[in-house]
């Protein structure tokens, strides 16, 4: 049972496989945090240190280690909740009522002292994978109004101050960049106020004490939001770090009419003392096995063709048949038209709003396209940016007022759009009744959902003026309901989250959508990192990648067909050069090279990773897919030659030490025992610029 509970001395715990969080209620009012870590099975040992005032500058309750503290009395530091009452007071004294046991989920139940403002804090172990689950909900039982200024969805505390946090930073073309530092006395803030995750920072926390891949304490948590959210690491002055995360309290507000609920986003955190690979690929197998959308969760993702980078917005029916005909030649097995088959889409300053496919371009429809690519065999996929419209299009001027603006101030453009006011319940339906029409009337079997730019002026008409603040949330939520309805009714379509790259990468999104696409830098060797950051928390299963055509579009580098395959080959493989420019020996190599990957998807899509090597601290690159100790793929990069040296071992992990595996290294086969393959390793002569080698290892029955 994950769920332990010591009555006498009001302790909770929610215990894992091998870790636990334990809390306690102190004077029915506080809910005090006592351990994150390693396992403790007897909560009889657990005892209060006292908490004391320092002097009347610092109050005790500032001390307290609070598993969601509210904002009121002696409390100068962050909170986790702030609220607004009819008469003014702006102050929550909680009250301990109950606690309740619900489908494994331990529910404690508070409410304010006086005004009727119940809270409920939700704990839930995931015991296999040690993942704890965080939520709250709240409901007002009064008669009258409550804003919630603030509102989040959980409180960590970690005991002692020397802690290093990773976390990823980057933008448009570069996202997902590590990078570590140590923790000093005061707050660093992550956050996004753009209406969607961003790709300037992610929505969670990773931190370590000296960890590395294979050792080392780290906790971490992630929060399941892609809207405006808010993580808060404060080394305090009490000896301890607290991490508030949740929706972000910036321009934020939503008000609780009478008998109405709020519930917050989900985090979901972990402990482990084994270092950044095993929080890596418990967070493999927590998504893969209850956080990513059901239909999707078991199948091994197809390799499609793009026509982005082949064609931009020149897409003619004539010209994706032409792709589409190679495509299937060398084995894709998805074709997805990307932006401009649709409305008066020719460059990026018209049409969107108008999901109507364009009749010049497709003189007999969407379908003729679509049989052809069924035809050969493979599935038909289509490019959307639903929440956006062009003000040159015919929504925009049949509905100029559907969109986010205020009073007074131009609504203001980039990439020559503007955001669709998704609280609207009418813009929801559109945007339902258009893609809801496309998908029943085309086979369509996958949607890229794209979101080219932020939200700005969040001004909407439609909601009274102490709403406003809510616009932001509503809008995330507006996002999550509209992709639901249509998974509901079109269960076979899988759903690829792409917002100008990466922009939109976080577990809110990867509850409804079942790929990312992690950057517009398709560039092979900057992936190498993009995929690198990403693969700290982020699941592979979900990790789309292309191989496209040089000099690279955007970095200009020119990089060998081989090694851009084995840095695409590394996620869920995609083609996006123009096929119909290859040669022959290039359509050949990549028809050889589509079918190999076939052969080890599922050993990459549904195995574990290894981050063997870095070239943040390397020569070389060398990332490792294990599935079930049986297979495994070793992926070997040598970007540019170092001086005179050629030598280079790489240690292999995840193996079973007593097998004996068979290696395939470039035709040339021989065995070694897991032993020796994770302690000596494999040897490799690499030499020259843009040199690579995928390795395949697999273990004698
Ligand atoms: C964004 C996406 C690209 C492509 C274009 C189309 O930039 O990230 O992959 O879909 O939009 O306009």
């Amino acid at each position: 049972m994950a769920i332990r509970i010591n009555k006498e001395k009001n302790i909770f715990a929610l215990v894992g496989k091998n870790s636990s969080y334990v809390f306690t209620v102190e004077s029915n009012q506080y809910i005090r945090h006592l351990h994150w870590g390693k396992r403790i099975d007897d909560l009889e040992d657990f005892e209060l240190i006292p908490v004391d005032r320092i002097d009347s500058q610092d109050a005790a309750i500032d001390a307290m280690p609070e598993e969601y503290a509210p904002f009121g009395g002696l409390r100068f530091k962050s909170t986790a909740i702030k609220a607004t009452f009819a008469d003014g007071t702006r102050d929550i004294v909680f009250s301990y009522l109950n606690y309740s046991i619900d489908n494994d989920t331990l529910v404690i139940h508070l409410r304010d002292s006086y005004y009727k403002l119940f809270v409920d804090l939700y704990y839930k172990m995931f015991e296999d994978l040690d993942i704890l689950q965080r939520w709250v909900e709240v409901e007002n039982k009064g008669t009258s109004d409550i804003i919630l200024e603030h509102i989040r969805s959980a409180a960590f505390n970690l005991d002692g101050t020397y802690f290093w946090s990773n976390q990823v930073s980057g933008h448009w073309s570069s996202e997902q960049q590590i990078h570590q530092e140590r923790l000093y006395p005061g707050k660093k803030v992550f956050e996004s106020r753009k209406g969607l995750t961003g790709n300037n920072h992610s929505p969670y926390f990773i931190l370590n004490k000296n960890a590395d891949e294979g050792h080392g304490d780290v906790y971490f948590a992630t929060l399941a939001y892609g809207g405006n959210f808010r993580i808060t690491i404060e080394v305090t002055q009490f000896h301890r770090v607290t991490i508030l995360m949740g929706i972000n309290p910036f321009d934020f507000n939503y008000r609780l009419k009478p008998n109405q609920k709020f519930t917050t986003p989900s985090v979901y955190a972990g402990y482990t003392k084994n270092g950044f690979s095993h929080m890596s690929n418990v967070m493999n197998d927590f998504c893969r096995n209850y956080l990513m959308p059901k239909e999707k969760r078991n199948t091994l993702h197809k390799v499609l063709f793009n026509s982005w980078e082949a064609t931009k917005f020149d897409v003619t029916a004539s010209k994706q048949i032409e792709l589409a005909k190679k495509a299937a030649k060398v084995g894709v097995e998805l074709f997805v038209v990307d932006d401009g088959w649709f409305g008066a889409r020719n460059d990026d300053t018209a049409g969107l709003g108008d999901w109507v496919v364009n009749k010049k371009k497709f003189p007999h429809g969407l379908k003729e396209l679509v049989d052809v690519v069924n035809d050969l065999g493979m599935d038909f996929g289509l490019w959307v940016e639903p929440e956006m419209v062009n003000p040159n299009s015919d929504l925009y001027r049949a509905h100029p007022d559907w969109i986010y603006y205020f009073k007074h101030r131009a609504p203001t453009t980039t990439r020559n759009q503007l955001v669709l006011n998704l609280s609207r319940t009418d813009v929801q339906r559109y945007i339902i009744e258009a893609l809801d029409k496309l998908l029943t009337e085309n086979n369509i079997s996958y949607i890229k959902w794209d979101m080219n730019r932020p939200i700005s002026e969040p001004g909407a008409k439609n909601l009274q003026l102490s709403d406003q603040r809510s616009s932001w949330y509503r809008h995330t939520t507006a996002v999550y309901k509209i992709v639901d309805k249509l998974r509901k009714k079109h269960s076979n379509v899988t759903f690829e989250a792409c917002a100008s790259g990466g922009s939109r990468i976080d577990y809110g999104t990867l509850q409804h959508y079942d790929q990312f696409w992690l950057s517009d830098n398709t560039d092979a060797l900057d992936r190498l990192y993009i995929q690198e950051g990403y693969s700290y928390l982020y699941p592979i299963k979900a990790m789309r990648a292309w191989v496209t055509d040089v000099p690279n579009k955007i970095t200009k580098k020119t990089i060998p067909l081989e090694f851009r395959f084995h840095s695409a080959m590394m996620g869920i493989l995609g083609l996006g050069g123009n096929l119909t420019e290859y040669s022959k020996e290039e359509l050949a190599f990549t028809k050889e090279k589509v079918s190999e990957y076939k052969k080890i998807r599922h050993i990459i899509q549904d195995g574990y990773v290894y981050r063997l090597k870095s070239l943040t601290y390397s020569t070389i690159h060398a990332v490792q897919y294990v599935y079930q100790q049986k297979e495994s793929v070793l992926f070997v990069f040598l970007p540019g030659q170092r001086f005179i040296d050629k030598h280079y071992q790489v240690k292999l992990k995840g193996l079973d030490p007593d097998k004996i595996y068979e290696i395939n290294k470039k035709d040339n086969i021989f065995r070694k025992h897991g032993d020796y393959l994770m302690n000596v390793g494999i040897h490799f002569i690499l030499m020259g610029d843009y040199q690579s080698e995928l390795v395949y290892i697999r273990a004698i029955e």
